[in-house]
């Protein structure tokens, strides 16, 4: 039963839980009309204290898609955050306001904070460099779009794997399903951290190899999941500058990886993924930006228990 439920992290549900809001987006997917008045009277509010693009946008198309009503910030400064008031007090007030709220933040934990305050559904959209559970939703209805299921498959993450919170939420999800394996491709710096290696991969006996480059790796892959090196996370410019352009894949390097090996990408890119990869039809970070739009509806169907 996923009504009433808060999702910060992947291990908030479980796969038959998942499954349960899979269903249902497959079912948007193939027909959105059906939905168009299923949240009829409703209220989403979002609270970006980060700038966001799509996971913002996606989220309050979701609601509008499903007739539902949208509040909310993308600009902290703009509500009374401005004038020191506490997450426990904003969102409390939101509840008052509000059926459902999204909320991203840069302080890791924020959201699972403000979570005890409210009886409202409260959803995690990426608080600081741990976890973006809804991301996480947005691309695995990709991959299952694309091959069907997630099981069996080998993965490759690239790029800034220490802190690319999507990357972090989609291993911890990927490592409960069998026969997954992973590649896990950056710098030394930016390595996955310590405890998603020792208390996820390790502990899920799931194969992993660490290496510093691409090219050799693309053939096998079912997906490479490309990220941007994250510039708000550092401590130093220096560093980000000397590790931003590590890994750029562009059409020369395309020509390593194999006839579906599919490019997924959270976006925004920077400078990792070249514009021209962008018209090869294994390039797929479009359509997992728009499939992000269909498994917030079904989340949302679910967390109000509408469906
Ligand atoms: N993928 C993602 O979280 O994008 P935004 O930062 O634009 O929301």
């Amino acid at each position: 039963m996923l009504k009433g439920r808060n999702l910060i992290d992947p291990s908030d549900f479980t796969r038959e839980e998942f499954r349960e809001i899979f269903d249902l987006a497959h079912q948007i997917v193939a027909n959105p009309e059906k939905f168009n008045k299923s949240c009829e009277g409703k209220i989403l509010a979002t609270l970006f204290y980060e700038p966001s693009t799509r996971t913002r946008f996606s989220f309050e198309s979701a609601m509008l898609r499903l007739g539902g009503q949208i509040i909310g910030f993308s600009e902290p400064n703009s509500s009374s955050v401005a004038k020191g008031e506490s997450i426990a007090d904003t969102i409390r007030t939101i509840e008052c306001y509000a059926d459902v709220a999204v909320m991203r933040h840069p302080k890791e934990g924020a959201p699972r904070v403000a979570s005890r305050y409210v009886k409202m559904p409260l959803i995690n959209a990426g608080d600081g460099g741990h976890q973006h559970p809804t991301q996480t939703l947005t691309d695995i209805l990709t991959i299952e779009r694309l091959k069907g299921s997630v099981e069996n498959r080998i993965y490759g993450f690239c790029g800034d794997l220490k802190f690319g919170r999507t990357v972090h939420s989609l291993i911890k999800f990927l490592s409960n399903y069998e026969g997954v394996r992973f590649i896990l491709i950056s710098p030394e710096e930016l390595r996955l951290p310590e405890y998603i290696r020792e208390e996820i991969l390790k502990k899920h006996h799931i194969p992993f190899q660490e290496v510093e480059k691409m090219e050799p790796y693309m053939g096998e892959l079912d997906f490479l999941y490309m990220t941007r090196v994250q510039r708000e996370r550092f401590f130093n410019e220096e560093d980000y500058i000397r590790l931003k352009d590590r890994f750029i894949l562009d059409r020369e390097k395309m020509q390593h990886a194999g006839k579906e090996t599919y490019i997924l990408h959270p976006l925004p890119r920077v400078n990792e993924i070249s514009p021209e990869v962008d018209d090869d039809p294994r390039a797929q970070y479009f359509s997992q930006a728009k499939n992000g739009m269909y498994v917030r509806m079904a989340l949302i169907l679910k967390l109000l228990g509408i469906y």
